[in-house]
């Protein structure tokens, strides 16, 4: 029987999201249906409503979520009725050549639910953002989006592991390989920045140079670990680095913009031998022009950082664990919680730069 519950739905290109009933079935074979109990606000929730992720409205929105699973479907072991798990954008196979060659990151084959949500109304499929749809009392998922992890840290917390967070750590911690006595820079603080910042202390880096053009943005940084800030709307942030590292660069750039100026910062910014990591994601009509023997002469490597290069199992419980033993503060990421027909106000707040991440509770 299809459960009804309140949800967070955009209903066509830039119209304001609003609270719908949708429909949730019950799990089919390889799915679980999980009580959500926090999801955070990305702007990736934002470019669903505004139309540059597609155009399948009705959008379920919401991604970032932690909650209770309330029951699984035929075949599912790995998670059962009660467990406390964080979602992820998509289940791995296992299967193909990525997976066995245990880069399961760059899956071929990732899944998600097979069933669909409707809406009560009108029986409207919905898309679920990501995959996911948390913005809601409950959701569908596969049963492979769900990680347990331990059920002592706060809902709000835990969910921001599911994107922006993990993204951030993951860029400094699996992309970066960012190590004890390394020198970062991090060029864009919001959330995504600010993660890696903390991703890179936990590393053990010596030096953390965050780079912002608001001053907010970087007193952010600093109470989040940055040792050096530089605001790169008065200074060249290329020369500031240069001139913090020695006259070297730094070992790790990690660029959380995704603007073609601040992708040639972080090349240039960069430790000859050093890895610059594109976490920032442009827009398909952006490019970056460089002299090819820059690139040639510059040794080193160029990465981007998809979800951090995470593996949700591998990750999420370990990041937990950190995070309750008191070594990682994730605490400092939620700004403030709100109620599901608050997320209208707070994609302006979040467009404004006001605040790090505002979380939904249920
Ligand atoms: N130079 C330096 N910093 C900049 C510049 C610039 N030219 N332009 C913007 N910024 C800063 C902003 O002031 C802000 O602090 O970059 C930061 C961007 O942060 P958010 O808008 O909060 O975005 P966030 O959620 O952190 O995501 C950053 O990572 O995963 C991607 O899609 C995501 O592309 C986005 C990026
Ligand atoms: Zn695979
Ligand atoms: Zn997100």
């Amino acid at each position: 029987m299809a459960q009804e519950v309140r949800g967070v739905i955009a209903p066509g290109k830039n119209e304001p999201v609003r609270i719908e009933t949708i429909l949730v079935p019950d799990p089919g074979p390889g799915e679980a249906v999980v009580k959500v109990q926090a999801c955070g606000v990305c702007h990736t929730d934002l470019h669903y409503k505004q139309g540059g992720i597609g155009d399948d409205y009705p959008f379920l929105l919401g991604h970032e979520a932690a909650g209770v699973v309330e029951s699984v479907g035929e075949g599912v072991t790995d998670v059962a009725p009660g467990d406390f798990v964080i979602l992820n954008w998509r289940a791995v196979c296992g299967n193909c050549r990525a997976c066995k060659r245990g880069r399961p990151w760059y899956c071929f084959a990732t899944h998600n639910a097979e069933q669909k949500m409707t809406l009560a109304s009108t029986g409207q499929e919905l898309s679920p953002a990501l995959g996911i749809g948390a913005f809601a009392e409950k959701t569908l998922v596969a049963a492979g989006q769900c990680t347990k992890v331990d059920p002592a840290a706060s809902p709000a917390v835990a969910g921001l592991l599911g994107c922006g967070v993990m993204a951030g750590i993951g860029a400094a911690i699996n992309t970066g390989n960012v190590g004890r006595g390394d020198s970062v820079a991090v060029i864009g603080c919001g959330g995504v920045g600010d993660a890696a910042i903390a991703g890179s202390r936990l590393a053990g880096a010596e030096k953390i140079i965050a780079v912002d053009i608001d001053d907010r943005k970087l007193t952010t940084a600093k109470s989040i670990g940055a040792t050096h800030t530089v605001n790169s709307k008065d200074t060249d942030p290329v020369e500031a680095i240069r001139e913090l590292t020695g006259g070297f660069g730094a070992d790790v750039v990690i660029e959380a913009v995704g603007r073609p100026e601040t992708y040639k910062q972080a090349f240039y910014a960069r430790d000859l031998a050093g890895t610059v990591v594109l976490v920032g994601v442009p827009t398909p009509e952006m490019k970056l022009e460089l002299p090819l023997l820059d690139v040639f002469g510059r040794g080193g490597a160029l990465k981007s950082s998809w979800y951090g290069d995470c593996l949700p199992d591998r990750d999420f419980p370990m990041l937990i664990n950190l995070y309750l033993q008191g070594r990682l503060d994730l605490e400092a990421f939620v700004t403030e919680t709100i109620q599901l027909d608050e997320v209208e106000k707070a994609f302006e707040r979040m467009h404004a730069g006001d605040v790090l991440r505002s979380v939904v509770t249920l």
